[in-house]
């Protein structure tokens, strides 16, 4: 594995459990080391053991020695970050640096398979990078990941379908033997070429990243007609055509995945003199939807906004993990922070990567409760389940006010109204109003 990130570490992890000896490369040396010492550096629920137990059997292995990692292995798999480049592009620096350094230790017949999402026609170009450096016969593949963070042994181990990239039988077949026994429930080994599995990573993430768009938007029309989304949510989705599955409204989507990759489709249609209209939508709505927490608190505070306590519930873009790439919250962050507020946070796991970026500018609590302490009002903005089912008398107590701002609707509008709360959530409108004191 060359980059023990996410998708780096857990395919390795996955790869050794099933048998493979398995070695992972990472040029950060302080991230190679921790991971030696037993520590795993990001949060996955369920890697750590895993982890512990293939490193203990002698079958995954960590370096940072290119050499080592790719001396005779059957398959090198590419997981290094593909992060935007300043136009919007997928920056393959990373992608080319690993091509290069591998490529005097590629043993004959090795399958070098492309994991990180990259644009089309970067296979090729990796396959160009490594042959003008050795005459080696290697084999190409593009093998996109579809893991999702918070859930990412699960998804890897039960695929809904693998899909691979070739131009030969043997790197088809090599890789089948690698995933087959993930695939004993007869889910699909997809084998198409490499270009098409190249667009199927980058299809995939833009369809639902525009699922997410549409229902905010059609969330923010229900709040200006009246409308409730939950019930409009719940009369779509009963239709067979259309489903349910991303489409809960919310305060934007974020990770290392969504934004970078819908901007980079849109950039590689647009390269080709193809149009991305509904692309360059998607992004642009979700970047005003991350602005929708703070219009709330703008609207109800008013002028006084600069002198309030906010609590914020989850900074993770999601739960279950502690990445904070492109999270909402941090946009909400930086608009209170720049309006003068004192803001007090809690994740149950996100907290350390989000003082990497805000230092000691926030107040950082050890129980979403303690966030409550003198609060004007609450933000809630990762649907993490232990904010499901609050105690609202112990919030009541805590907060100044009873006021609930809530990026992710988790809670019921009519029973918040019940309880007395001012509750705000996206495309429902509060049903008990309480103004703001002065
Ligand atoms: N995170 C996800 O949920 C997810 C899911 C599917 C696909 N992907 C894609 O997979 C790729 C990796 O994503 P990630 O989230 O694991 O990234 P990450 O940032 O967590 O990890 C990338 C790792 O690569 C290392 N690296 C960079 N250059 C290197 C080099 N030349 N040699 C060796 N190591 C190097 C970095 O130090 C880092 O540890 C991206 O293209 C991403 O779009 C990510």
């Amino acid at each position: 594995m060359i980059g023990t990130g996410y998708v780096g570490l857990v395919t390795g992890t996955c790869f050794a459990e099933s048998g493979n000896e398995v070695v992972c490369l990472d040029v950060d040396a302080s991230k190679v080391q921790r991971l030696r010492n037993g520590e795993i550096p990001i949060y996955e629920p369920g890697l750590e053991e895993l982890v512990t137990r293939n490193a203990a059997a002698g079958r995954l292995q960590f370096t940072t020695s290119y050499e080592q990692a790719v001396t005779g292995a059957r398959c090198i798999f590419i997981c290094v970050g593909t992060p935007q480049d300043e136009d919007g592009a997928a920056d393959l620096a990373y992608v080319r640096s690993a091509a290069e350094q591998m490529a005097p230790w590629l043993s004959e017949n090795a399958v070098v398979v492309c994991k990180s999402t990259v644009p089309v026609g970067t296979n090729r170009q990796v396959r160009e990078w490594i042959s003008a450096l050795t005459q080696t016969v290697f084999h190409s593949a593009s093998n996109p990941e579809f893991l999702k963070e918070g859930a990412a042994i699960e998804d890897f181990t039960r695929p809904d379908r693998v899909v691979v990239g070739v131009d030969t039988d043997y790197a088809a077949e090599t890789l089948r033997e690698l995933y087959a026994p993930f695939l004993r429930t007869e889910k699909p080994y997809l084998v198409v070429g490499i270009e098409s599995a190249e667009m199927i990573k980058y299809v995939a993430n833009c369809l639902l990243a525009t699922k997410i768009s549409f229902i905010n938007e059609m969330a923010n029309i229900c709040e200006k007609v009246g409308a409730d989304i939950n019930d409009v949510r719940r009369g779509i989705g009963h239709d067979s055509r259309i489903g349910f599955a991303f489409l809960f409204p919310g305060a934007g989507y974020g990770g290392s995945c969504f934004p970078k990759d819908v901007r980079a489709m849109a950039s590689v249609a647009e390269r080709h003199g193809g149009n991305a209209r509904i692309l360059r939508m998607v992004d642009e709505t979700n970047n005003q939807q991350k602005q929708v927490l703070f219009q709330k608190l703008r609207d109800y505070f008013g002028d006084s906004l600069r002198q309030r306590t906010i609590a914020i519930w989850g900074l993770a873009f999601k739960p279950r993990t502690d990445d904070v790439r492109e999270a909402p919250a941090i946009t909400l962050i930086e608009n209170l922070l720049a309006a003068g507020c004192s803001l007090r946070v809690h994740d149950p796991v996100a907290g350390q990567n989000i003082r990497r970026i805000f230092g000691d500018r926030l107040h950082y609590c050890a129980h979403h409760y303690d966030t409550c302490e003198g609060a004007d009002a609450v933000c809630i903005l990762t649907e993490w389940n232990e904010f499901r089912n609050p105690d609202f008398e112990v919030l009541r107590h805590h907060l100044k006010s009873p006021v609930i701002f809530d990026g992710r609707n988790l809670f019921d509008p009519h029973k918040m109204a019940a309880r007395r709360f001012h509750y705000a959530g996206i495309g429902l409108a509060p049903l008990h109003v309480i103004s703001p004191d002065n």
